[in-house]
């Protein structure tokens, strides 16, 4: 199946069809399998690509690097210290500058506004990596991976989402699972749990796509019968430090931990992460958390996190493949 996304920009999920986020899906496998094979074409050529990140990044800069490099291209890191940005150019001039001399523009920061704003002013395609709303490119790598490891179609697999729905990762697995007609539940306090316009929105949306959702507050309850269990760290880029008290206090109770595993009553469920994750001691702020407050392991316990049920190194290396597919189908 084909769907013509040229000079399009990805900046939430919501903007995509379900069929286009098939097409993307199934394009990141074709070019997995084509890299695995070293036959992978390179379809951009010619191309060069700015990499702004106003936060800090491994996986998606790397992705969007590697990405491009397989495929013929060029980019260029732009971060707030070593450019103008924003301290001495507003973003919509920037934008305009970019918008003339690369093909398209990776934007990673706070509010979904300005990604917006930047793909309003450089009139080139614009890919969101990562805001507080939404991080699309890694739900696309996530679909992926339950498709790998799912064993069925996506629209009969169930995900249970834990921690703070409110945020980027909540949000987008919400769009992401109701788009692809996916049994979706979220765990979490009634304070971090997704926008209510946005359930509403896609409570609609699932009327058409065959979604179920499931909001609650019960972990134990809404992981039974789940085929995934994805968490994210609990305090989020650009949260103040001290968040953390109140929110280990909200969120204990949903820490992925083997007996909330076994809680799913399916012996093959397995555990995502978006990452980074804390599940030991072998982070600075690890060690400040359990200096502080005295937990060793946050939102996942390091037994399920290095279980044979962890697929969270597969989702990592998905976000090459997905980002590449996006890549190429809005630019080549
Ligand atoms: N998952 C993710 O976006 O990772 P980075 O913050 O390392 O890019
Ligand atoms: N919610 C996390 C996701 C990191 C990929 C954050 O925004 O920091």
């Amino acid at each position: 199946m084909s769907f013509n996304l040229r000079n399009r920009s990805l900046l939430d999920l919501k903007d995509f069809p379900p069929r286009a986020i098939r097409y993307l899906i199934d394009l990141a496998a074709e070019l997995k399998r084509s890299k695995a094979a070293g036959n992978e074409l390179p379809r951009l050529k010619g191309k060069n690509i700015a990499l702004i990140f106003e936060k800090a990044s491994t996986r998606t800069r790397c992705a969007f690097e590697v990405a491009v490099h397989d495929q013929g291209g060029h980019v260029t890191y732009i971060d707030p210290a070593s450019s103008q940005l924003s301290h001495k150019e507003s973003l919509k001039d920037t934008a305009r500058v970019l918008g003339r001399m690369f093909d398209g523009i990776e934007y990673r920061g706070f509010h979904q506004s300005v990604v917006e704003d930047i793909a309003r002013y450089s009139r080139v395609p614009v890919w969101n990596g990562l805001t507080d709303e939404a991080h699309p490119t890694q739900v696309l790598a996530d679909l992926m991976t339950m498709q790998e490891f799912g064993e069925k179609p996506l629209h009969e697999m169930s995900f249970c989402y834990l921690g703070d729905a409110r945020f980027n990762m909540g949000c987008s697995l919400l769009v992401g699972g109701t788009q692809m007609g996916m049994d979706v539940r979220i765990a979490a306090p009634t304070a971090l749990q997704p926008p209510a316009a946005l359930v509403a929105q896609m409570r609609e949306l699932a009327l058409t796509t065959g979604a179920r959702i499931t909001l609650q507050t019960d972990p134990l309850q809404a992981v039974v019968g789940a085929d995934f269990l994805y968490t994210d760290v609990w305090v989020s880029m650009g949260e103040a430090d001290e968040v953390w008290k109140h929110r280990i206090d909200q969120l204990l109770p949903y820490q992925v931990s083997t007996a909330l595993m076994q809680a799913t009553g399916k012996p093959r469920t397995r555990f995502m992460h978006c990452l980074p994750a804390f599940h030991n001691l072998d982070t600075e702020v690890g060690r400040q958390v359990y200096e502080r407050y005295g937990l060793k392991e946050i939102e996942v316990t390091d037994e399920v996190f290095e279980s044979d049920a962890s697929v969270v190194f597969t989702q990592a290396e998905n976000r090459l493949h997905t980002i590449k597919a996006v890549l190429v189908a809005t630019l080549a």
